[in-house]
């Protein structure tokens, strides 16, 4: 199983750093082998998280020109709405630094879940024919250079959440989901498949809350422990990173 780097920090401040260094890091490798970095961000704590980015030295060092930014997973809900992952992004980081407004890939928000998923899927075939997202070798899935996730306490990523049937879908790149768990209901969400095709897929969690699912989702649970979504991210031929705090980590053995 690829459990990936595990990065547990002293405090939240010091992963907050280590989140900014990882993602300029990756987006300079990317810009200067492709010419343009494809990354895909999820909601919830993980904006707050990536905030040094929008202060020195990175707002200046970063070739923010060169970023396309997708979501992972979006709430259907107008892109002004308080529960937009768009909105979150755009508040918390992408209004304090250039980038290009085109380049911005958000959801349609004046359709139905259905709708919004594949019309998302559309947009990134479209990028894909481009190669502004690069196409895996192995699955002719894309490959996004960096998909973002936070992890919530009950192990869903993205918008899969436990046992829900959107864990099991193999074609479609994009899928939509109308009964969430964590409010609101109706979301678009990366399916697995994607996930796992990505070069480097981050999860960034913090706080005591989280810290059985980050337990199920690493350590050696056994053949009859809970397959937990965030268990089943685990990328084909791409980088996992695990950004944690050490509330986050407290459950994981020999740590
Ligand atoms: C969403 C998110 C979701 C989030 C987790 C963790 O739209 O709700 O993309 O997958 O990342 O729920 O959220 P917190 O970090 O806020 O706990």
């Amino acid at each position: 199983k690829n459990t990936g780097e595990l990065r547990i920090h002293e405090s939240v401040d010091e992963l907050r750093t280590d989140l900014a260094d990882y993602v300029a890091e990756l987006s300079e490798a990317s810009v200067k082998e492709r010419g343009v970095f494809a990354i895909a961000l999820s909601g919830g704590s993980l904006i707050g998280l990536m905030g040094k980015l929008c202060e020195a030295p990175y707002n200046k060092t970063v070739d923010w020109s060169k970023w396309y930014i997708f979501w992972a997973d979006e709430r259907v809900v107008a892109k002004n709405h308080a529960d937009s992952n768009y909105k979150l992004a755009k508040d918390g980081l992408l209004s304090k630094v250039p980038i290009i407004p085109s380049h911005v890939h958000s959801i349609n928000d004046s359709v139905s879940a259905e709708e919004a998923a594949d019309d998302y899927e559309f947009v990134i075939r479209q990028l894909v024919k481009t190669r502004v997202v690069s196409v895996s070798e192995i699955s002719d899935c894309p490959k996004f250079d960096l998909i973002l996730l936070g992890l919530g306490s009950d192990g869903h990523v993205a918008s899969l959440f436990p046992n829900h049937s959107a864990l099991n879908e193999r074609e479609e790149w994009v899928t939509f989901i109308t009964d969430s768990p964590k409010p609101p209901p109706e979301r678009i969400t990366f399916t697995l498949p994607v996930i796992n095709s990505a070069s480097n897929v981050a999860v960034v969690v913090t706080g005591e809350s989280k810290a059985e699912s980050v337990h199920l989702a690493i350590d050696d649970v056994g053949p009859d422990g809970p397959l937990i979504p965030a268990r089943m991210v685990q990328p084909a031929m791409g980088k996992l990173v695990w950004f944690l705090d050490k509330l986050a980590a407290s459950k994981l053995e020999d740590s």
